[in-house]
């Protein structure tokens, strides 16, 4: 049987190869980029504030619908373990995945993984139809010898799903909903990674995978820079006012690349060919819905304040969402278009 396109990004395939500079859409920055000096020079936490986003800041924020598709048939997420994977480290990862959908027989105590979803079903195509809130674990493909080497470039994370999808053995699915979330272990340098990002989203182009298939690359940083992808579970070392959060899986690079992939998912599914929802006029370099929330986890959360979290009784983590299994997890917030502000289901207010 030939794979499928998606048949909403079929018909906008020339218009984005016309759009193909940049490789990745979302930057996602928990902390300004200040070294040690001028983080001491803007005073500490204050000067950290600065560039964060407010939950209460809609007046400021313009987000605009592109014409482009979403999302909108159910997303099936095909993981790609790329560098050496621990088994327990997986188990949490498929965990948050299998957790996205309202799936029966839903036995999570509120407030749901599922529930945070439920933010970003809010977003609507040209026909009105809405991102889907079906969300499935699909095949998965590792790379634990790292065939294209520990350093890997932009354009390089779209050659390892090429090469997922056209493998001689079980390659993965090219079908309709799916999405390609590349994960690297900390042995993986990945161009930009903790400098710059914690994670990306674009998609292939057919001229080198063969089809226009949504993908999203998150990085483990455990190793590398836990105190600037694994916010709050690890704060820079010139922040003396703030101690970390304890991980709600006890693994702080996992812990943390959760809440960049509920990010990157919630852009993707929003934003999958980058001319459908975001804010400033720049396709190149767009805000999106999760790029509006950055560092919010709970009500009154912005600047370097997280917002009101849960704690978990049994190990003192911090958490905002149930998953299946009993497990826990600290997911931003993502912009709701309805209210005009960041929302998460652990909201106080709702
Ligand atoms: C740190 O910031 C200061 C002040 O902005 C700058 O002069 C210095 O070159 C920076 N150091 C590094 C290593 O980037
Ligand atoms: C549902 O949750 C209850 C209480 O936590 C537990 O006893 C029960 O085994 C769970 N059922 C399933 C199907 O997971
Ligand atoms: C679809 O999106 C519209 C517009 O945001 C919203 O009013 C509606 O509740 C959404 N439907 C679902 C099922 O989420």
């Amino acid at each position: 049987m030939p794979p499928m396109r998606h048949p909403g990004l079929l018909l906008l395939l020339f218009a984005a190869a016309l759009l193909a500079a940049p490789l990745s859409v979302a930057a996602w920055r928990p902390w300004p980029p200040r070294n040690e000096t001028s983080a001491a020079a803007a005073g500490g936490l204050a000067g950290l504030a600065a560039s964060k986003k407010f939950e209460g800041s809609s007046e400021f924020v313009k987000l605009q619908y592109h014409m482009g598709p979403v999302l909108a048939t159910a997303i099936t997420v095909h993981p790609i373990w790329y560098g050496p994977w621990p088994a327990s480290q997986k188990r949490t990862i498929r965990a948050f995945l299998r957790s996205l959908s309202p799936s029966p027989p839903s036995n999570s105590s509120s407030p749901t993984v599922a529930s945070w979803w439920r933010t970003v079903r809010l977003y609507t195509d040209q026909t009105t139809a809405n991102v889907s809130a079906t969300v499935t674990l699909g095949a998965e493909k590792s790379d634990a010898r790292m065939s294209r080497g520990a350093r890997l470039s932009r354009l390089d994370i779209q050659a390892v799903v090429r090469d997922a999808v056209s493998a001689r053995t079980r390659p993965l699915p090219a079908d309709s909903g799916g999405v390609y979330l590349v994960l690297t272990s900390p042995e993986v340098a990945v161009e930009n990674f903790c400098g710059q990002v914690c994670g990306f989203h674009y998609f292939t182009f057919p001229s080198v995978v063969g089809y226009t298939l949504p993908y999203a690359w998150v990085g483990n940083s455990a190793t590398r820079c836990p105190e600037v992808c694994a916010y709050p579970f690890a704060i820079p070392a010139y922040v003396h006012e703030r101690k970390p959060e304890a991980p709600p899986n006890g693994d702080v690079g996992v812990d943390g690349m959760v809440s960049v992939i509920a990010h990157e998912l919630a852009e993707l599914a929003s934003n999958p060919l980058a001319n459908a929802w975001y804010a400033g006029t720049d396709p190149s370099f767009p805000t999106e819905i999760a790029d509006l929330c950055e560092g919010i986890y709970g009500t009154g959360g912005g600047g370097a304040y997280t917002g009101q979290l849960l704690t978990d009784e049994r190990s003192g983590a911090a958490y905002n969402v149930n998953g299946v299994g009993g497990r826990r997890f600290l997911v931003q917030w993502v912009w709701n278009p309805v209210l005009s502000y960041c929302s998460g289901p652990n909201a106080l207010d709702q």
